[in-house]
Formats: C-alpha cells, sequence, structure tokens
C-alpha cells in the first residue's frame, strides 16, 4: 500500500505541485511592466502642423517629409524623391489625396518607408 502512494506521489502529485507553481510564478512576475505601449510609442512620435511640414520639402539639403491620413513620412532617403520631388509631387506636403486617386501604386508604398511623426489636430 505504501509502495503504491509513493510512487502515486513521484508519479502524479509531486509534478502537478511544481506545474501549479510555475503557473503561480508566472502570472506573477512583471512580463510587461518594461516594455513601452504601442500607443506610448505613437504618443513620442513628433507633431508637425500643416506649415511645419512645408519646411521639410527636401529642397537645399532640407528633410524630405509627406504626410498621408495624418501619418508624416520620410522619403529623404528614397532615390524616387531626390530633391524631395517624384513624379511632379513635392516633399513638404500633404499628399493624402494624391497618393489615393493620382499615383498608380496607391498607399502600399508606404510601407517600408519611415514614419517621423504626425500631423496636429
Ligand atoms: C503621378 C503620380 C505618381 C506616379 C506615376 C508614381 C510612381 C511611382 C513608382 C513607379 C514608384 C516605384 C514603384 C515600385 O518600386 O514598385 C513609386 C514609389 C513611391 N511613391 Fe509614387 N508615384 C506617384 C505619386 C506618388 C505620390 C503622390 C506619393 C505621395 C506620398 C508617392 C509616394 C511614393 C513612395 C513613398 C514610393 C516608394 C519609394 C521608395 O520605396 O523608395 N507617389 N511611385
Amino acid at each position: 500500500m505504501i509502495q503504491i502512494e509513493k510512487s502515486f506521489m513521484r508519479k502524479y502529485l509531486l509534478p502537478a505541485i511544481l506545474l501549479i507553481l510555475a503557473v503561480i510564478l508566472s502570472a506573477c512576475s512583471p512580463k510587461t511592466a518594461e516594455q513601452p505601449q504601442v500607443s506610448d510609442v505613437t504618443q513620442e512620435l513628433a507633431e508637425f502642423t500643416l506649415e511645419e511640414l512645408a519646411q521639410y520639402d527636401g529642397k537645399d539639403g532640407r528633410e524630405a517629409y509627406v504626410a498621408v491620413d495624418g501619418v508624416v513620412y520620410d522619403v529623404t532617403r528614397s532615390s524616387l524623391w531626390k530633391g524631395g520631388e517624384h513624379n511632379g509631387f513635392t516633399a513638404g506636403r500633404d499628399l493624402t489625396e494624391e497618393i489615393k486617386n493620382v499615383s498608380p501604386h496607391g498607399v502600399s508604398k508606404l510601407n517600408n518607408i519611415p514614419v517621423v511623426g504626425r500631423i496636429k489636430e
């Protein structure tokens, strides 16, 4: 009888206790406390008025930024936006309508472009 109880303990009871302890410990550990949340990262982004955005026209060594749907993208390092110009469009502006209704590619081309801020409401 004692033999059976010992092997039962070793086989089931001890692993079960260890499992419960592991679950309790992992539930108590502060997993995400140190990680910035997505909303925090968005809040850290710069805010631009359209007037401020106009200074980033890619001319005379200035950075080239464009805004689409309230998000400001940095196209300075794109070879297709040299000098802030791209197929007749100039950086430093909100080009939401143009990228959606005039360009042949739509907004998908922005996927690999760095975001630097958003437009001030
Ligand atoms: C007549 C209008 C336009 C034409 C013909 C045009 C054409 C093109 C072409 C051919 C490419 C390269 C596509 C590829 O690599 O697969 C491109 C890329 C791109 N276009 Fe346009 N585009 C136009 C307007 C616009 C507008 C209004 C925007 C506004 C933001 C824009 C933003 C971009 C961006 C961000 C890229 C990607 C650049 C890169 O990855 O380096 N385009 N465009």
